[in-house]
């Protein structure tokens, strides 16, 4: 796809040169004689002339591209490169005069990119005209060699000397008042800050000490004064909005429950195992368990006059987290959620008996039981009814599931629902995959978690790869029926049987509508590494 991606601009642009200085001048600048293109034979001997002729088709689109892509290789990298001025960049900020970019002092025209861009082309046209340096220091995952190559194959130029990047871009850091993490997070990027517990503290205790639960920002800590927070919850048509300060929330009723919160990309780091998919390489400790406190939100939008109506609608909540152009980050869910009492939907301003820590959305956040990480917006600055869903890039163009058969070629947004209730999940934590275990017992442990409040009911355990079973002992909190919000921590003791080398521990949690998880990744793999909840699997060796 990446070579599709490469070559197809430039084969077009290819066929509008003409094919012999194409060849001549990369006879001049290669300097590589293997990837000289070889003159082919068109004669195919056995052939009938129908397959004969896609064939020498076949041939003369696939040299059309080698050509096209080395012309294209050259330019980029042997000629004098063109130079341009600054303001010559700025005019090439649509699609009708192209689009191009500047990294560095590198110009890139990456008009034939725009729509292939992973976090969609509105967030890619931001940079329409000028340096990319701002947008990838906020979102950090594009400095990886892999981006890098892939943006060389649109550079065309440099920019003039004169016009450098002026040194406040290059300064200017959005995450320099992020707060002060634990050293024992995993980081799995800085800037966004996303990291999770080591497996060994995971299921260390029951309820996950506030400094390691696993943190997923998509952007900048917002740093919030308590004093001056103001929540803004929008009235139904022609009633009255409320805005809230923390006092005014600490009014309502406090409820208070226990909730596992995951995200939708706990587990990603298995589904790349088996094929590539884009997104953050989460083990398994992209899930944390905490004692929250709050206003409930249905007395929240009941104060604001909203009721449950008969048409659907959705509760759409902002961040007070933003991109360089204010998009917040924002998420919803559906009003009858929201205005059920019995889903415990809470506006939390504590977490473990204390105020929520930044990273985890000081000072109010929603926490939504049973319902995947995504919907539990931190810093919560906006509270609204909607006819639809919230129209943010992580409702709707993110936080969806697929069928393993669609890439991003053929992957269509709208036809997916957002995911909110998450499916049953359990993995190990001890031992660690690789690890020597004792010869005659082994301990082996883990949580168990399933989405809509419905409770784990059993933990399978193999030590043979799924031949033979044992049932783990769960630990944890007493489960409500229909509430079962947290997940609950399991252990088994098993003796190891004599003679093997080694143990292939398999585990798989079975829920309250018996529903269990897939044995494999493969017909569960989507583009996204979402939903990643194949039977987990940890193979160790046995000590002589
Ligand atoms: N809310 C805001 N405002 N900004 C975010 O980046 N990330 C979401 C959700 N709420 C996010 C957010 C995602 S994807 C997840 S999984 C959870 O927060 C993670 O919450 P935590 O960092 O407290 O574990």
């Amino acid at each position: 796809m990446l070579l599709h991606r490469a070559v197809i601009p430039h084969l077009r642009q290819a066929c509008r040169l003409k094919s012999a200085p194409s060849r001549l001048y990369i006879r001049a600048c290669s300097t590589d004689d293997s990837l000289q293109p070889q003159c082919p034979s068109l004669a195919f001997s056995g052939d009938n002339s129908s397959t004969r002729g896609w064939k020498v088709m076949g041939t003369l689109l696939g040299l059309g591209a080698v050509l096209a892509y080395h012309d294209h290789r050259c330019r980029a990298t042997q000629e004098s490169p063109h130079v341009y001025t600054r303001e010559e960049v700025r005019s090439h900020s649509s699609p009708e005069t192209r689009i191009w970019v500047t990294l560095g002092c590198e110009v890139f025209d990456v008009t034939e990119f725009v729509d292939l861009h992973p976090g969609g082309p509105s967030k890619l046209m931001l940079a329409a005209g000028g340096p990319l340096e701002p947008f990838w220091a906020l979102y950090a995952v594009h400095n990886q060699p892999h981006v890098r190559e892939m943006l060389a194959q649109y550079k065309i130029g440099e920019l003039s000397p004169e016009d450098k990047v002026p040194s406040t871009l290059k300064t200017s850091d959005p995450y320099i008042d992020d707060p002060v993490r634990h050293p024992a997070l995993k980081v799995n990027s800085q800037r966004p800050f996303n990291a999770e517990p080591p497996p060994e503290l995971l299921t260390e205790n029951y309820i996950t000490p506030n400094p390691i639960f696993f943190t997923r920002n998509h952007l900048p800590v917002p740093n919030l004064d308590p004093e001056t927070y103001r929540l803004h919850v929008v009235g139904p048509p022609g009633g009255q909005s409320l805005c809230l300060s923390l006092d005014d929330l600490y009014k309502f009723p406090k409820h208070e429950i226990t909730v596992t919160l995951q995200c939708a990309g706990n587990r990603r780091s298995e589904m790349t195992q088996f094929k590539e998919v884009r997104g953050l390489e989460w083990n398994i400790g992209a899930i944390s368990t905490a004692r929250w406190a709050g206003a409930r939100l249905c007395d929240v939008l009941a104060k604001a006059g909203h009721q449950l109506c008969e048409t659907e609608a959705h509760v759409c909540f902002e961040g007070l987290d933003s991109d360089p152009t204010g998009t917040a980050y924002g998420a919803s869910i559906p009003l009858a959620r929201a205005m059920d009492p019995e889903a415990e939907v809470l506006l939390a301003y504590e977490m473990n008996g204390q105020p929520l820590p930044r990273d985890h959305g000081f000072p109010v956040r929603v926490v939504v039981p049973g319902v995947v990480g995504a919907r539990h917006v931190k810093w919560l600055g906006k509270v609204s009814v909607e006819p639809e869903e919230s129209y943010s890039h992580w409702q709707r163009r993110d936080y969806k599931g697929f069928s393993p058969s669609v890439d991003w070629d053929t992957v269509d947004f709208d036809s997916a629902p957002s995911i909110q209730e998450l499916p049953v999940q359990s993995a190990i934590t001890e031992p660690k995959d690789g690890e020597t275990v004792q010869s005659g017992e082994v301990t082996i442990k883990g949580y168990a978690w399933s989405g809509g409040g419905r409770a784990v009911v059993r933990v399978d355990v193999s030590l043979d790869g799924g031949l033979t079973w044992h049932v783990a002992e769960l630990d944890g909190e007493e489960q409500r029926p229909r509430k079962a919000w947290a997940w609950r921590l399991w252990q088994l003791q098993a003796p190891v049987p004599a003679g093997r080398k080694e143990l292939n521990i398999v585990c798989k949690a079975v829920d309250d509508s018996y529903n269990v998880q897939p044995d494999t990744v493969a017909p569960i793999w989507n583009l996204r590494g979402v939903l990643s909840n194949a039977w987990h699997r940890v193979h160790v060796h046995v000590a002589p």
